[in-house]
């Protein structure tokens, strides 16, 4: 884990005791942080540093594993407030609720700052009776729950001021090497609710001006395919029925009333399989998804992903964007772009490959829909 969260328990131990204290902690873990002593922020370091500290750290201050993850929670959030993205904080939702169904967006975001962070995953949804919301967690590491209690009690003190009681849930589906983990969520007193689901007023105000923006739709399916080159449609049974230009020339395999999403994409981003209802229930949801090993047409398109990188002979394709549910016709829109690494990675590409990106890199410079996303 980067050594960017990992200051934060380092910052714990500094306040709860010393310097020194931290220094001996180090040496009876077992962790060699160099000179300093401590953390680099831009390094990743073997997430069982952190396992092995915080047994040490529970030992020597003689305090439960749990209260240290949830006091290293709460500085982690300081840190991120400090380190100068309390902008971001501030505007990432109206409430508690759309506050967490945004961290995935800019987690995703973050991965051009901290190439290879293995990043959790939120969802968050108003509880069936009403009285609070319930945030569900993904992560690759298990053990980090109670690290996530004390960022929600941050959040919704610091940005949201509300005082909320966090409690850990069953697990909800626990395997050796990931974990997803619910949280229920409820303000102190009954007026805080508000702060945690209600839209505030100005979203409210923006959304009824949205609501009618067009009289009627004169756009073909060709237009449509041609100005969203990289998006599909697809029914409940994740058909895919219509394509637009790059992705079918990308993926030939894609064979319109034929191939289902699933023969062609695996999830990487939120970590759900792909079915049309759990699409339906993370819809909010920065998606990316990858293509099966195989089926890319260029075997030149090995610069276009980070996990490309030595699997040479079989090159795959990241694709990011975002799902619109299409009421009209029950189904489902993928709005996405490729996702590459650098603008050296495209021009090292084939001649083909940069056909394909030209229109796309020239003719925009904000629309994420259309343009491939450089990181
Ligand atoms: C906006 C600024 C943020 C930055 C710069 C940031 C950065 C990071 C970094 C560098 C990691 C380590 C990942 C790795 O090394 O694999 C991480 C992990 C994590 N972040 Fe963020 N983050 C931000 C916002 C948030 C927010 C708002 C939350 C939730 C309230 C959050 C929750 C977490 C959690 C729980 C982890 C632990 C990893 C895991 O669960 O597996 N982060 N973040």
């Amino acid at each position: 884990m980067y050594g960017f969260i990992n200051q934060a328990l380092q910052e714990f131990v500094i306040r709860e005791s010393s310097f020194e204290t931290w220094e001996e902690i180090l040496k009876k873990a077992n962790v060699d942080l160099g000179e300093t002593n401590e953390f680099s922020q831009r390094r990743i370091y073997d997430d069982q540093n952190t396992v092995d500290l915080l047994r040490v750290v529970s030992e020597t201050l003689g305090l439960s594993q749990n209260y240290i993850l949830e006091k290293f929670g709460e500085i982690f959030f300081e840190y991120i407030q400090d380190a100068g993205y309390d902008n971001i904080l501030n505007n990432l939702g109206g409430n508690l609720k759309d506050f967490f169904n945004s961290v995935d967006a800019i987690h995703e975001h973050l991965m051009f700052v901290f190439p290879g962070m293995r990043v959790p995953s939120f969802h968050a949804k108003d509880t069936p009776d009403g009285s609070g919301i319930e945030i569900l967690y993904f992560s690759e590491r298990a053990g980090l729950e109670y690290l996530v209690v004390g960022m929600v009690k941050s959040v919704a003190s610091k940005i949201f001021n509300v005082v909320v009681n966090v409690e850990l849930c069953e697990p909800v589906n626990q395997t050796e090497k990931s974990a997803w983990s619910k949280f229920l969520v409820t303000p102190e007193s009954n007026s805080g609710i508000n702060q945690m689901r209600q839209h505030c007023k100005q979203i409210q105000r923006m959304e009824q001006k949205l609501e009618l923006v067009t009289l009627s739709s004169r756009i073909s399916n060709q237009t449509f395919c041609q100005a969203c080159p990289f998006h599909i449609m697809f029914d409940t049974d994740m058909v895919i029925y219509q394509a637009g230009v790059s992705l079918t020339r990308v993926l030939p395999s894609v064979k319109v009333g034929q191939t289902r999403v699933d023969e062609v994409f695996e999830a990487i981003r939120p970590h759900i399989p792909l079915t049309f209802d759990q699409i339906l229930q993370f819809i909010n949801k920065v998606y990316v998804v990858k293509t099966k090993e195989g089926l890319l047409d260029s075997a030149t398109l090995t610069t276009v992903s980070e996990d490309d990188i030595g699997t040479l002979e079989l090159p795959t394709m990241r694709f990011r964007g975002q799902m619109l549910y299409l009421p009209e016709c029950d189904s489902m829109l993928f709005l996405c772009s490729p996702s590459v690494l650098n603008l050296d990675g495209l021009n090292e590409v084939g001649e083909y490959t940069k056909n394909l990106m030209h229109t796309h890199l020239a003719s925009s410079k904000s629309d994420a829909c259309r343009s491939p996303q450089v990181r």
